[in-house]
């Protein structure tokens, strides 16, 4: 079973390059970050207090999930577009700094994968904590003018007040106390800011090992 895993700050071109490399490779692919977003959109629905860890959690526990490679819905709600919203961005870090959340957000991601045999996983936490054996770990990086410029270039905004937020939870994901955003020393980093997505996926299709 062939596992990605592919971390980095927000804005490193996870997405992009995980998706690309998912359709490349003919596996799946997982946007875990959507999970913690997915949840914090529940949250705020139903009106709890999102520093309540155990009211967070215990609507995440109850929670249905349905992610494919385009959408995600929870609770027969479609909040693919809700959850790019400045509202959740704005608030997702909180939960995801919510350890009760995290553990069982985790334990459905390597459902996930064993579920569909594998596959490209994307977040802040996947080589470090999700999967620590994973086949080949990438941590992809970008400068902070180019994360902020990408951003601005998918959901608008003024790159300055844009990278002032990407900072922000940069700093929140990094420094939490449970899986923070880390690069482990087994990961290979790619600096995407002068990079085609070809010449990414060149490189990280590489790395992978041959198959017999
Ligand atoms: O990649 P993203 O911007 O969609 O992630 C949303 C938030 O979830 C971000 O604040 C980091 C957090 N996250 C996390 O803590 N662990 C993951 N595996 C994925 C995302």
């Amino acid at each position: 079973m062939i596992v990605v895993a592919i971390d980095g700050p927000a804005g490193a071109g996870k997405s992009t390059i995980a998706k690309a490399l998912a359709a490349r490779l003919k596996l799946r692919y997982l946007d875990t970050g959507a999970m913690y977003r997915a949840v914090t959109f529940a949250a705020i629905q139903s009106g709890l207090d999102l520093t309540d860890q155990d009211s967070v959690s215990e609507l995440t526990q109850k929670s249905e999930m349905i992610l494919t490679n385009d959408t995600v819905s929870i609770n027969g709600m479609d909040a693919t577009k809700a959850i790019r919203g400045e509202v959740v961005t704005a608030a997702v870090s909180a939960v995801a700094a919510n350890s009760l959340v995290r553990t069982e957000l985790r334990q459905r991601q390597r459902q996930w994968i064993a579920d569909h045999d594998g596959g490209v996983v994307e977040g802040r936490d996947i080589g470090s904590v999700v999967f620590p054996d994973a086949t080949l770990k990438v941590y992809l990086t970008a400068s902070p003018l180019v994360r902020a410029q990408r951003r601005v270039a998918q959901t608008g905004g003024i790159v300055e007040q844009i990278a002032d937020a990407i900072a922000a939870r940069d700093s929140q994901d990094s420094t939490r106390s449970d899986s923070p955003l880390l690069q482990t020393d087994d990961a290979v980093t790619i600096d995407t800011s002068n990079q085609s997505i070809d010449q990414v996926l060149d490189q990280i299709v590489a790395l992978l090992p041959k198959a017999p």
